[in-house]
């Protein structure tokens, strides 16, 4: 019997994301899973080809298929458009954004790392209130932010980091926040994330909470002392960043933006403009997003069998791209992928 098509969108992206998007959906293919994929744009490549970043035809194919395969999308610094990975997740309230690092090549600088971010995905200050305040000729004299957290937007995220615990046996969630200076936009989600855990987690896992400067730091010190990490927008995006690092870097780091009516799987990091177009990229970290998105359709023996073919075509082919020390090039590794999930 035919396999069942799946409709999703897919952004292939700016920079690097085509390169890494061909070698997903070959990996997919490879898996015998068949996609209905509705080809969109977005980011640079959305303003070049439609004349919007975030143009209207990705917003309908989302809003139609409810689940996306999304490259990185390019966003100038400073001036310039605002960012369309921000107003996807603000566009379809995608209000958790789940980052998980685990080591998958020994020998690293850390062992066994196996972490979990979950970022609030739609607040804090990430919200893109901000103004400059003209004083004397000079129209940058003064830059101002707001931030927002509310109380609903952080209690989704920390019950979704909460439910993720206990579904996934999890022994731990540390909240991350800055309460003893931000005590409002900060102190809000440490009281919503102690006050749902009192109502409803407690003995379900260890709660506790730690202040952002000295969770970077405990991190490169003793990272095995975490468990899952639950925080803010802004020291999400950074966390996770952080603890890809530990894991041999942001060619390995998948990351699900979670809402009630719509997915959106992605690697965490960007368009990687200085490899662009040169077939070196890793593209590990895209086909990590789309295991996460087999398990979100409940394909999960097909997440575990890519999980396992990416795991053995780096230990026991030895076959890894550039930032992982290897010499392979995409396609290359690409390929032994295939073998390795077509053999197993
Ligand atoms: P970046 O993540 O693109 O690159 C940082 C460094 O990591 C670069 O040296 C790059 O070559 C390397 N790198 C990243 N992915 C790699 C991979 N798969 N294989 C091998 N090396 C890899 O961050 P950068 O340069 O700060 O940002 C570039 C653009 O991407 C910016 O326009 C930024 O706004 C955007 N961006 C988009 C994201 C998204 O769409 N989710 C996330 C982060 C940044």
């Amino acid at each position: 019997m035919a396999p069942e098509s799946i409709p999703a969108t897919l952004i292939p992206g700016d920079g690097i994301g085509q390169e890494i998007t061909d070698a997903t959906l070959e990996a997919l293919d490879a898996l015998g899973l068949k996609f209905e994929w509705d080809m969109q744009t977005a980011g640079l490549r959305g303003l070049q080809t439609a004349g919007d970043p975030l143009p209207k035809a990705t917003l309908d194919s989302i809003r139609k298929t409810r689940l996306a395969l999304k490259g990185p999308l390019e966003t100038p610094s400073g001036g310039g458009y605002r960012s369309s990975n921000v107003r996807l997740r603000e566009e379809f309230k995608l209000y958790a954004n789940l980052r998980p690092s685990k080591s998958l090549v020994p020998g690293g600088r850390y062992e066994n790392i196996d972490l979990v971010v979950v970022r609030e995905n739609n607040e804090g200050l990430y919200m893109g209130y901000e103004h400059f305040i003209p004083i004397d000729g000079d129209p940058h004299a003064v830059a101002m932010s707001t931030g927002v957290n509310t109380r609903q937007g952080s209690r989704r995220a920390l019950e979704f980091a909460f439910e993720f615990a206990v579904a996934q046996g999890r022994k731990k969630v540390t909240i991350v926040h800055k309460a003893n200076i931000m005590k409002a936009l900060t102190g809000i989600f440490l009281e919503t994330g102690k006050d749902l855990y009192e109502k409803k987690y407690k003995g379900k896992f260890v709660l506790d909470d730690v202040i952002i400067d000295a969770c970077a730091m405990k991190l490169v010190l003793n990272p095995w002392q975490f468990d899952v990490l639950v925080t803010t927008n802004l020291f999400g995006d950074i966390l996770s960043d952080e603890i890809a690092g530990l894991i041999g870097g942001l060619g390995m780091a998948p990351g699900a933006n979670i809402g009630r009516d719509a997915a959106i799987f992605e690697a965490v990091h960007g368009s990687a403009p200085d490899i662009a177009g040169k077939g070196i990229a890793n593209p590990i970290a895209l086909m990590l997003a789309a295991a996460m998105m087999l398990d979100h359709l409940n394909r999960v023996p097909e997440a575990a069998r890519l999980r396992r073919a990416i795991s053995d075509t780096l230990n026991i082919d030895k076959v890894r791209t550039g930032d992982l020390g290897g010499n392979a090039n995409t396609s290359t590794f690409t390929k032994a992928l295939v073998s390795r999930i077509k053999n197993a």
